[in-house]
């Protein structure tokens, strides 16, 4: 949850650990620390944004060419000073950080305490580098060697740097259950959470595998080994990642250049998948297991959030075209039901960052019975993404708002293409629906495009609810997920309550919450059981509610009884969630933005949730 930067080289540490720490704030931003060495290994933390820590270091010495930061997300011990990263050894000559639990640090604590170490912070992984020290002294060896023995001791998960005063030309790197790149530069290293930090300053970088332990020096190398001691080469690739891509090109913020950029991302999805010219679909991580899903009882999608929202859509896709019978669960307690799987079950995975523990957990469970279990992932190389046996990219760029937009439409996108995929070779739908299908989802960028030509209008709608308390969002098929996809968007940046509810669900008791002051956001498209929505929308006006309704253009019925109406162009119903997602996005954006919330950054929320 928490992001991690570190740099050692010929150039000055701590701008690159400063602007490394706020590409990665999405992580986590509750408090922010770097260690550089001024003769000493020195700590600098500060609780609050990266922008505190930065007025904090104001007038100190940071002149260091060695460094590791730290934007912290907090699970041991509330935000503070003293609990930020990084943590120092009992004699202050060690200093970590760490993303990750140390599950065990409680038994470890005890017996460092005996020995007489003591502790400053509440936080697992201050445990860890005093374990560090006491094996260092204890066994007389190497930092990096004593980095790994004491990795041999702790349960959890983690991805760490740590440095020492004893040589400060090495930085000791760890990774198991959190990510961590290592960017290699001339005499120089990078290291993070994500290649954002990176790429501005090299593209050839290494990704940890699990329960790799590095030495990074200017003189000796890249040393790698696991860590129970096997020796590795490491593996160096070349990033695919844009330095514009991970900039705010004058946005505002990053969510709503990431809901503008969805013409673009929706396209980069289908590019060289969708061949139109002879009407098929190439998806060679999917086709490579397409037998194994033809042959399964069951597609088992499982998620978090806004990814398991797209597994719902995904559900009424595979299932209305493909006929493939789909169970959708939250990861989180799908691995903790002792559910049942079986061997011709596919399990598949969606995740936009690819690190998501409880989705992570969930596939290493299926993968244990024996289930073929692929992914869908859009952080390349990342943890769910290599985990997985076989899957696809959704190629929409990094996503760097925390509230996930141009992910969910891409998650969308590559379902519908999975969908259609193997409804072709199952035979379950018509040769001429197929290609019609096909055809619309080429032409959804553009509709998208139009989608987004309206962002004036929903402002505009959006300035009449910044005070709204609660919202309800109804919507029925395939527009089902999309209304509770509408209402976490609210919910998480703007702080107003928000539920989402099939809309015939509305009369089994949210009915009662209708009065005046009640926003309710209705999907009633034309295809998706319109005349039923429509009768939805009388009952809510019947007890005065206020109704915002996504409509199909030229719809002249929901006009005369709504409150406002967000016209999106008519589609084929499986396509219908991309676009009735669009003006939900936006009126959440401004919503949030109207109210002063932070929309990038939500309070106590991060972008990849790594810890259960
Ligand atoms: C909401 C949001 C979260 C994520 C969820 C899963 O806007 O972003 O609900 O969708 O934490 O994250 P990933 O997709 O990275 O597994």
């Amino acid at each position: 949850m928490c992001g991690i930067v570190g740099y050692i080289g010929h150039r000055q540490a701590y701008p690159i650990l400063i602007k490394g720490l706020q590409r990665l704030e999405y992580r986590g931003y509750d408090s922010a620390g770097i260690a550089l060495f001024d003769g000493n290994i020195m700590n600098y933390k500060q609780k609050g944004k990266v922008a505190d820590l930065e007025q904090f270091c104001e007038g100190k010495n940071i002149k260091s060419t060695i460094g590791i930061g730290h934007t912290r997300w907090a699970t041991h011990g509330v935000p503070n000073d003293v609990n930020a990263h990084p943590h120092h050894s009992q004699d202050k000559s060690i200093s970590i950080i760490h993303n990750g639990i140390i599950e065990n640090y409680e038994s470890i604590k005890k017996a460092l305490q005996k020995r007489g170490h003591q502790f400053e912070s509440e936080t697992d992984t201050e445990v860890l580098v005093h374990l560090i020290e006491e094996i260092q002294k204890k066994e007389n060896t190497s930092l990096f060697e004593s980095v790994r023995l004491a990795l041999n001791e702790v349960v959890g998960a983690y991805a760490i740097a740590v440095i020492s005063n004893e040589n400060i030309d090495e930085v000791i790197v760890a990774k198991k259950g959190s990510p961590l790149v290592v960017g290699i530069g001339e005499n120089e290293f990078f290291i993070a959470s994500d290649a954002t930090p990176i790429v501005e300053y090299t593209k050839e970088v290494v990704y940890l595998e699990e329960g790799e332990v590095a030495r990074l020096s200017i003189k000796d190398g890249f040393e790698l080994k696991t860590i129970e001691n096997v020796i590795l080469t490491p593996y160096v690739q070349e990033l695919e990642m844009s330095l514009e891509a991970i900039e705010k090109g004058g946005y505002e913020h990053f969510m709503l250049k990431e809901i503008f950029e969805q013409p673009k991302s929706i396209t980069d999805t289908i590019r060289g998948r969708l061949l139109s010219s002879n009407a098929s679909i190439k998806m060679q991580g999917i086709d490579s297991y397409s037998d194994n899903i033809l042959q399964a009882d069951r597609i088992i999608i499982i998620a978090c959030g806004t990814s398991w929202h797209a597994g719902l859509i995904g559900e009424y896709l595979l299932e209305d075209l493909a006929r493939i019978n789909v169970e959708v669960e939250y990861a989180s307690e799908f691995r903790y039901r002792n559910p049942i799987i079986r061997e011709k079950d596919v399990v598949l995975a969606i995740s936009q960052s690819g690190e998501t523990a409880d989705t992570l957990a969930a596939m290493r469970l299926a993968k244990e019975k024996g289930a073929t279990v692929l992914a869908i992932c859009n952080v390349v190389g990342s943890s769910i993404a290599r985990l997985s046996d076989a899957g696809a990219y959704t190629h929409a760029g990094p996503e760097i708002g925390v509230a996930s937009t141009k992910a969910f439409t891409a998650q969308v996108t590559i379902l519908t293409l999975i969908s259609l995929l193997l409804a072709r070779k199952k035979s379950t739908i018509s040769e001429s629906y197929y290609r019609q299908l096909l055809i619309e989802l080429e032409m959804i960028p553009k509709k998208v495009e139009s989608m987004i030509s309206m962002n004036d209008y929903v402002e505009d709608i959006s300035k009449k609810f910044v005070d709204a308390q609660n919202f309800l969002y109804l919507g029925r098929g395939y527009n089902f997920p999309v209304a509770l996809e509408g209402a976490l968007k609210l919910k998480e940046i703007s702080y107003i309550h928000a539920e989402g509810y099939p809309a015939a669900e509305m009369k089994h008791g949210p009915i009662a919450l209708i009065d005046e002051n009640m926003p309710i956001v209705v999907i009633a498209t034309k295809k998706g059981h319109y005349e039923k929505v429509v009768s939805n929308i009388q009952e809510v006006k019947a007890r005065n509610g206020i109704v915002i309704a996504i409509v199909t253009y030229g719809d002249t019925t929901v006009k005369e009884i709504a409150d406002y109406v967000i016209e999106i162009p008519e589609v084929a119903e499986p396509l219908t969630p991309i676009l009735a997602n669009i003006p939900l996005q936006l009126l959440s954006y401004y919503i949030a933005v109207m109210r002063g919330c932070n929309v990038d950054q939500p309070r106590n929320l991060a972008k990849s949730v790594t810890v259960e």
